[in-house]
C-alpha cells in the first residue's frame, strides 16, 4: 500500500475518534509535514477534515470519487484491481489497458474514468458517460484458455455485476443475452470484450464495464432515454461508485477462479439464473435479417439457442434481442 491508501485506510478505521498527526506519521513512518501534504491533497480531492489542536484528524467525509485510495482501501481480492489506474477524463478505458497490457501490466489490472470522450460499445456503437455520472472501467486478463472459450468471459463478468447489484441495492437485475444488464427491461450496463490473440494463443483479454449509476435521464443522449436507466433513477437517490466496483471486482474475481478451476458449468447456471432471454419469445435482428422463437438457453461457447416457429433449433452468434 502506499502512504496515502494506508493513512485513508487510518483515518476511516478510526471513525468518530479522532487520530493525531503524530500517531499518523508514527505509523506511516513519515514527517507530521508529509502526512500535512498528504491531508490537504485528499481536501483538493473532496475529502472533508476536521483538523483540531492536538486531538488531530478526523475524517468527516469521503466524495464519491474513483481515485486509486478510494478503490483499493477495503477492496477484498488477491489480483483484480490491486493495479489500479484512475483517469477523470480519458478517450476510453479499454485503449488505456490495451497499452497497459502491451508494456506487461499484470493479469487484474484495472483501468478506471469518470468520463470517456470516446467511449466504445458493442458492435461499434458508442457508449456515453457523462463526468460524474458512472463507472467506466477496463479489467485486464491473461487467461490460458482455447480461444472459443472466450465468450464465456463475458458471461462471466454480467453474471458478477448482475450479482453484485442485486446483493447490494436488492434490485432484481437481470441479463439480456449476451450481456447487456437490465432492470425493468432498461439498460444499466452494457459490457464489451476485447481480445488480442494469436492463432492459437490469447495474450490478453479486456472486459470494460460500462454502469450507469448516478446518470440522470437528461443526461441519456435521445436516443437511448428510451432504453435506459440507472441505479439512481431505480433507487431514487445517489449512490457511491466505489462499493460497487468494490464488490464487482470482488464477484468477477471469485467466480473466475471457480471457472480456472471447475470449467464453464457453474458460471452457466448462474447466468442462465439471471437471464430474461432464456425461456422467452424472442426477436432475433441480425445483420441478415429477423426471426422469431423462444430462447432455450446458451451451449458452451456462450452462444443462444434459440427454436425457431417451425420447430428448427439455431445458434445465434451476433445479434440484438428483443424480449
Ligand atoms: C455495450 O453495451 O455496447 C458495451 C458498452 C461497454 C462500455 C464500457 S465503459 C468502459 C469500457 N471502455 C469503453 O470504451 N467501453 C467499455
Amino acid at each position: 500500500m502506499t502512504i496515502r491508501e494506508t493513512m485513508l485506510a487510518l483515518l476511516k478505521q478510526s471513525g468518530d475518534t479522532f487520530i493525531s498527526g503524530e500517531e499518523i506519521s508514527k505509523q506511516l513512518g513519515v514527517s507530521r509535514t508529509a502526512v500535512w501534504k498528504h491531508i490537504e491533497e485528499l481536501r483538493q480531492e473532496g475529502y472533508v477534515f476536521e483538523a483540531v489542536r492536538r486531538a488531530g484528524y478526523r475524517l468527516l467525509s469521503t466524495p464519491d470519487v474513483m481515485i486509486v485510495e478510494e478503490v483499493k482501501v477495503g477492496l477484498a481480492t488477491q489480483a483484480f484491481g490491486q493495479h489500479v489506474h484512475y483517469y477523470t477524463e480519458i478517450d476510453s478505458t479499454q485503449n488505456r489497458c490495451q497499452e497497459l497490457a502491451k508494456e506487461g501490466a499484470p493479469e487484474g489490472t484495472l483501468v478506471v474514468a469518470d468520463t470517456q470522450t470516446g467511449g466504445k460499445g458493442r458492435l461499434g456503437r458508442v457508449w456515453h458517460s457523462p463526468p460524474g455520472t458512472s463507472i467506466s472501467m477496463s479489467l485486464l486478463l491473461r487467461p490460458q484458455l482455447e480461444l472459443q472459450r472466450c465468450p464465456q468471459l463475458t458471461l462471466l463478468a454480467a453474471v458478477a455485476i448482475v450479482e453484485a447489484i442485486r446483493a447490494i441495492y436488492e434490485i432484481p437485475a437481470e441479463i439480456k443475452w449476451p450481456n447487456d444488464v437490465l432492470i425493468d427491461g432498461k439498460k444499466i450496463c452494457g459490457i464489451l470484450t476485447e481480445l488480442n490473440a494469436e492463432a492459437d494463443r490469447i495474450n490478453w483479454l479486456i472486459i470494460g464495464m460500462g454502469i450507469n449509476v448516478n446518470t440522470l435521464p437528461e443526461q441519456f443522449p435521445e436516443d437511448v432515454l428510451g432504453v435506459a436507466t440507472s441505479l439512481r433513477i431505480v433507487k431514487g437517490e445517489p449512490l457511491r461508485r466505489v462499493p460497487l466496483i468494490q464488490e464487482v471486482l470482488r464477484r468477477l474475481e471469485e467466480l473466475y477462479d471457480l471457472y480456472v478451476a471447475e470449467g464453464f458449468a457453474q458460471v452457466r447456471k448462474r447466468w442462465e439464473a439471471c437471464a430474461i432471454t432464456i425461456g422467452k419469445r424472442v426477436t432475433i435482428r441480425t445483420l441478415h435479417g429477423s426471426f422469431t422463437g423462444v430462447a432455450e438457453g446458451i451451449d458452451d461457447s456462450g452462444v443462444l439457442l434459440v427454436r425457431k416457429d417451425d420447430g428448427e433449433l439455431t445458434n445465434v452468434y451476433a445479434a440484438d434481442v428483443e424480449v
